[in-house]
């Protein structure tokens, strides 16, 4: 036996159904918003990670090297290869530009429930709003995309990594330093930060700013803890969070100085959204305004996005227990001797044809066996082709769920077919 790696998984049929639900959630979602959907490569120069995501991500990064020696990296992430694409290709395109993509990213973590090395993202990426415009539909499509999946119990917190930027004054490096250790509420790290960067008299201050969180009330506290500094911000997120009741978002969001966010290229307003049905990783979602472009060539232009873990969102979506329809088999059919084969495949084409799902005995077992490997694929109806009956033009179709059968003309075997499409039902893959 061999091994799939260690914090991958094989998703198997039902798996994929709910992850399909979920999936085209998110694009009716994103392109009802008007974003177009783009898909960069599965693997990235090295330098574009580098130094960009923070040292959160880099740690994680699947970095090789390619026949050539070029260095390489499973994206982590799908903002910096957006990017990249906008300033090489998008820079002159109409403003603003909306994109969204779906698809596997890959960080060396330490696997657990909801954490995988290869997870699914749905990544929303809004170049060239105006600030409370731009950041108020980013959260507005965040909450709207779970929505749409039927998922019900989220909460968004909505923070400003610009008002600790502003506070702490110092390089960007040492910031990141500091950020990534409040971040992960590594209180020793903190302190070992702020005194490289000769800031410890903003540790108390930096502590107890974090652990502020709930209504409008919190921004005045926070303003006041911070003696001034980042005052733009705290206002830019009460203007934001008022914007939110025109997209229909009345409930479910909270203001949270301690959102820091993991990877480093945040500037202004972030947020994330956490599915209390979910346990220790509880972050279904993440995102903010962000300054790449410049990094990467381009001229600035205000950045706002966020990426949802669609994993996640699986998993929230089973412990709401949301429905989801299991793939179904709506008719398998039987030839019943050889002198029937080839009609009976004809059969299945035309069903086929008017877009029924159907299967058809491939390995020529009697019609016993096959009524079994019908029943083990959920299969609706069993279509039995035999001699007799086809000489009047008809075959048997027999109802799986009730085990009655009777005599259908061929002509019309598609339709009696089609009118009793269930909604939901099949076979459980678990
Ligand atoms: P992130 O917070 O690093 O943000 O990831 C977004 C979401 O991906 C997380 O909230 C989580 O649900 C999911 N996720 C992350 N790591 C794992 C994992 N190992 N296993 C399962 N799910 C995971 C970003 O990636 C940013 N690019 C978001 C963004 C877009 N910001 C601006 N634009």
């Amino acid at each position: 036996m061999i091994e799939r790696p260690r914090g991958t998984r094989d998703l198997n049929p039902a798996y994929l159904a709910r992850h399909g639900v979920v999936a085209s959630a998110f694009r009716r979602t994103a392109e009802g918003f008007g974003y177009r959907e783009v898909l960069p490569p599965t693997f990235e120069p090295l330098e574009l990670f580098h130094a960009k995501a923070g040292p959160g991500i880099e740690e994680e990064m699947y970095v090789f090297k390619d026949k050539a020696g070029r260095d390489l990296v499973l994206r982590p992430e799908f903002t910096a290869g957006v990017l990249r694409y906008y300033v090489n290709e998008l820079r002159n395109a109409p403003k603003p530009i909306k994109l969204y993509s779906i698809g596997p990213a890959f960080r060396y973590e330490e696997p657990q429930k909801g954490r995988h090395r290869e997870f699914w993202q749905f990544s929303c990426e809004l170049l060239g709003g105006a600030p409370l415009d731009a950041d108020a539909e980013t959260i507005a499509l965040a909450v709207q995309s779970i929505r749409a999946t039927g998922v019900r119990q989220v909460e968004t917190r909505i923070g400003h990594i610009g008002m600790l930027r502003a506070y702490l004054k110092g390089p960007k490096e040492a910031q990141n330093g500091i950020l990534h250790a409040l971040d992960k509420r590594d209180f020793a790290k903190l302190h070992a930060e702020l005194d490289r960067a000769g800031e410890l008299d903003a540790e108390d201050t930096l502590r107890g700013l974090i652990a502020l969180r709930g209504g409008s009330e919190i921004l005045k506290q926070a303003s006041d803890l911070l003696g001034g500094a980042g005052k733009e911000g705290f206002e830019h997120l009460h203007r934001v969070a008022d914007r939110l009741p025109a997209y229909g978002i009345r409930d479910g969001i909270v203001f949270d100085m301690g959102i820091i966010r993991g990877l480093a290229y945040y500037t202004g307003m972030v947020f994330q959204m956490h599915a209390p049905t979910l346990g220790a990783e509880d972050q279904i979602g993440g995102g903010g305004s962000y300054a790449l472009a410049e990094l990467f060539g381009g001229e600035p232009i205000f950045s706002t996005g966020f990426a949802i873990g669609m994993d996640r969102v699986v998993l929230a979506s089973e412990a709401e227990g949301v429905a989801v329809p299991l793939p179904t088999l709506d008719a398998y059919v039987v030839p019943i001797g050889e002198g029937v084969r080839t009609k009976a495949f004809e059969i299945a084409a035309t069903l086929r044809g008017t877009g029924l799902k159907v299967d058809i005995d491939l390995v020529g077992r009697g019609p016993s066996k096959n009524l079994d490997y019908a029943n083990a694929m959920g299969a609706r109806w069993v279509v039995l082709v035999g001699e007799k009956e086809l000489a009047g033009g008809n075959v048997a179709l027999r109802n799986m769920e009730t085990g009655e059968q009777r005599e259908v003309a061929v002509a019309d075997l598609a339709s009696v077919l089609g009118m009793d499409k269930p909604p939901m039902g099949g076979v459980d893959f678990h």
